[in-house]
């Protein structure tokens, strides 16, 4: 069966499209059916090589302002940081550069609303799924549809805005594509609706920052913790990167850095869970699984089954990952970061680079080590956070 297939017939539940309609609307994250493959052949152009190269340039810079706030702080005599609320904040500046050619401000004023947004849906223990729950909690359900509003709000005005600086030659960017009218399948028509383009940007400009921010924030941790992983990867980049100057055609080269995210991404996975909803009747060998039915896929247990990784599963060892890209997993679904099938993650290679280009800069500027007044509290709130963020010492090199 085909992965688009299979994707078809699995559908994401009901109970959460609801539940988080005003963070994702219908974006590709949760539409479904012929609605999800014409979106997908919309945006996968979006996250072509040529188009990732050109946001490299951006990503340096950003990063390179969050590492130049770094050394003042640390000049002033303040070297314990947040690096967590730092990594964010800058994570979203780039997707807000690079995915919608917003400014830093317009960028950071959406990102405080989402915020909002998130903490408003998923801070407390919630009835999903109960019938009338809504009801339960009369000022939640309000605060997040008055959020959801301002948020659309806001996608709107920055989609006029790009429509109406359009002379000639739309920007290759994420908006730029999505704008372009999509010149998709023709067999399925249609173009994006107002609607559609304000959820597709709701979608990537939450999606597109929090995941791989949390990924560098875990490593930092990781990092943290087992300093002879910093000296490594500080080696190898000296190696690979050679006169300081990042080039995106050598990033590929930083391969032990691709085992620590690897590694990371499987003692914290950013997306600690995925949820599927059967559309149909779907048979797995001499099983059926009725139409309807709610899955659960709890990647966190999965990554760390001692089954299925061995009795060092809990230890960090990013060398499992060394020329086996399922780290040594007994069962080749057992490793799922990224998702799986035709719903893999679209944004996986702008991570990719992003998480190398922030963690060479890091790497090649200071040292750090864990702050004492960290504590350990891996939080889930959509994505698997650090409760309390992550303060670390950071001395320049
Ligand atoms: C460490 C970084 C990331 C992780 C761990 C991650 C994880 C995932 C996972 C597990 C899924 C599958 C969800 C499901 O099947 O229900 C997914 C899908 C998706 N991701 Fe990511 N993601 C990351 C980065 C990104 C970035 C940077 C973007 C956008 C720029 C993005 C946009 C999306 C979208 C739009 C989908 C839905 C794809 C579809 O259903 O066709 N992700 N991601």
């Amino acid at each position: 069966m085909s992965g688009s297939v299979m994707a078809k017939s699995w559908g994401k539940p009901t109970v959460f499209k609801n539940d988080r309609d005003p963070m994702f609307g219908n974006g590709l994250v949760m539409v479904e059916g012929d609605e999800w493959v014409r979106q997908r052949h919309v945006i996968t152009p979006a996250f072509n090589p040529i188009n990732l190269k050109v946001m490299a340039s951006l990503m340096v810079e950003s990063a390179t302002n969050m590492l130049d706030n770094w050394t003042t702080f640390i000049n002033l005599g303040k070297p314990e940081i947040d690096a967590e609320r730092e990594i964010i904040k800058t994570a979203g500046e780039i997707i807000a550069k690079t995915s919608f050619g917003v400014s830093y401000k317009t960028g950071q004023n959406v990102l405080e609303k989402l915020r909002a947004l998130q903490v408003t849906l998923f801070k407390s223990n919630r009835f999903v799924g109960v019938p009338f729950s809504k009801f339960f909690f009369p000022k939640k359900t309000l605060e997040a549809k008055r959020l959801g509003k301002e948020i659309d709000q806001l996608f709107l005005s920055i989609i006029n805005d790009r429509k109406n600086s359009i002379k000639g030659k739309t920007p290759q960017d994420l908006l730029g594509i999505l704008l372009q009218g999509s010149p998709v399948d023709s067999r399925l028509g249609k173009t994006l609706s107002q609607q559609d383009l304000v959820d597709e940007c709701k979608t990537f400009f939450f999606g597109g920052h929090e995941t791989t921010a949390l990924a560098i924030t875990w490593t930092l941790l990781l990092l943290a913790m087992n300093p002879e992983w910093q000296d490594q990867l500080r080696d190898e980049i000296r190696e690979v990167v050679k006169d300081g100057e990042i080039d995106v055609n050598t990033l590929a080269g930083l391969k032990k850095m691709g085992w620590v995210l690897n590694e990371v991404l499987r003692l914290y996975p950013s997306s600690p869970n995925v949820q599927r909803q059967a559309r149909e009747d779907i048979r797995v060998d001499d099983l059926t699984i009725p139409n309807g039915t709610n899955m659960w896929i709890d990647v966190v247990a999965m990554h760390h089954d001692p089954e299925l990784w061995g009795e060092d599963v809990n230890e960090f060892k990013p060398e499992r990952f060394k020329g086996d890209m399922y780290g040594g997993c007994k069962h080749k679904m057992g490793y799922l970061p990224f998702g799986f099938g035709g719903r893999m993650c679209v944004g996986r290679n702008l991570t990719f680079m992003e998480y190398k280009i922030v963690l060479t800069l890091i790497l090649s500027r200071f040292s750090f080590t864990l702050s004492p007044t960290y504590t350990h509290s891996p939080t889930i709130l959509l994505s698997l956070r650090p409760k309390y963020g992550l303060p670390l010492r950071f001395q320049p090199l």
